[in-house]
């Protein structure tokens, strides 16, 4: 078989750099994690989520950091299969060296965490780009529409839910339609007609819906996100990251399946941190064994970092 020529040297460096950036990524998205265990009903992270989703600077680091991720993979299976190819005949003596048990570690944990990687797009990312069904939340403001506001208030006045209020009103111009013109009663139906439609959108706004701090409306299922981007398209409904985390770590199963993938890729950053050095030759004798205890520091960091969310929100802490 022969594979498109890129000087393994390049690809090398292609494979640190990108390793390096995955590395920074990690910090902070584990930093970023740290806000879902505060008990403040989600506003940090909620926050934080509808900043990360809205601004257009990191819509487009999140595409560059999706390209990031496949060229890392591609990049690897492509410098492991170039190296097999140059060696068609294999050694009759097996390799036992250090180099080569870290290879093929960092080829098993790296499938690993792939794996890891789609049953987490699966259950978060996924949401957002609409593949998968979650939880959604939208801001309060955003729904405030002249209707919603209509008949949230008059229903309120008359103390009556909204669709008992719109239903009242329905039957008062029925009584009096015999009164009135053909063009006002259109316009009356039309008017009836609006107010029917922002019902759903007014039962969403029920203060049991609201976060602790009243931006937010939260709970929203599939069906109300699809009937919210219909009937108010401009409001920017999105995953409600923060419920959906707390509520995903209530189930053990789910919460040993992240620790156990926490321990792989703490084996598989241990190993990537000194190579990133190496491969891009700020590696140096005297050093050597100071950026390996560097590289396990930041990794237990970012390792423990990301632990601490599934472990105490399964405690309830
Ligand atoms: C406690 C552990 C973790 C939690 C609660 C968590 C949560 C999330 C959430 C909520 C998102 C969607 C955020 C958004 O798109 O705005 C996300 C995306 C993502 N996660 Fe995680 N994550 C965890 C661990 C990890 C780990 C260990 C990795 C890598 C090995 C990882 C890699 C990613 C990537 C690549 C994305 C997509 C990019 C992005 O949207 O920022 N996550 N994660």
């Amino acid at each position: 078989m022969q594979l498109p020529q890129i000087h393994s040297i390049t690809k090398k460096v292609l494979v640190a750099l990108v390793g390096a950036f995955l590395l920074l990524f990690l910090l902070f998205h584990m930093t970023a994690n740290l806000f879902i265990l505060r008990h403040d009903d989600g506003a940090w992270y909620s926050a934080f989520c509808h900043f990360m989703g809205t601004n257009w600077v990191v819509k487009i680091f999140e595409v560059v950091l999706l390209g990031v991720v496949v060229l890392h993979i591609v990049l690897t299976i492509w410098l492991a299969l170039t190296n097999r190819l140059a060696r068609p005949t294999r050694y009759h003596q097996r390799q036992r060296s250090k180099t080569h048990a870290n290879s093929k570690l960092m080829a098993l944990t790296g499938a690993l965490i792939f794996a890891f990687l789609v049953m987490h797009f699966c259950q978060f990312y996924f949401v957002k780009i609409g593949w998968v069904k979650g939880e959604y939340m939208v801001e309060v403001e955003k729904l405030q529409t002249e209707e919603v506001m209509t008949v949230q208030q008059y229903a309120m006045q008359q103390q009556m839910t909204p669709a008992d209020w719109v239903a009242e009103l329905e039957a008062q111009v029925s009584m009096y339609a015999s009164q009135m013109t053909p063009e006002q009663q259109q316009e009356m139906q039309a008017n009836i007609q609006s107010l029917r439609d922002a019902l759903p959108v007014a039962e969403l706004l029920r203060p049991e819906n609201l976060s602790a701090d009243r931006k937010w409306v939260r709970h929203i299922d599939y069906d109300q996100r699809n009937m919210l981007k219909k009937t108010v398209p401009d409001c920017g409904v999105e995953p409600d990251f923060y419920y959906m985390s707390r509520e995903f770590f209530h189930n053990g199963i789910m919460v040993l399946l992240y620790l156990a993938a926490f321990v792989v890729l703490f084996m598989h950053l241990t190993h990537a941190f000194p190579s990133v050095f190496q491969t891009l030759g700020l590696n140096n004798y005297k050093y050597n064994c100071a950026i390996e205890v560097l590289g396990k520091i930041y990794t237990a960091v970012i390792v423990l970092g990301f632990a601490i969310v599934p472990i105490l929100v399964y405690l309830g802490l």
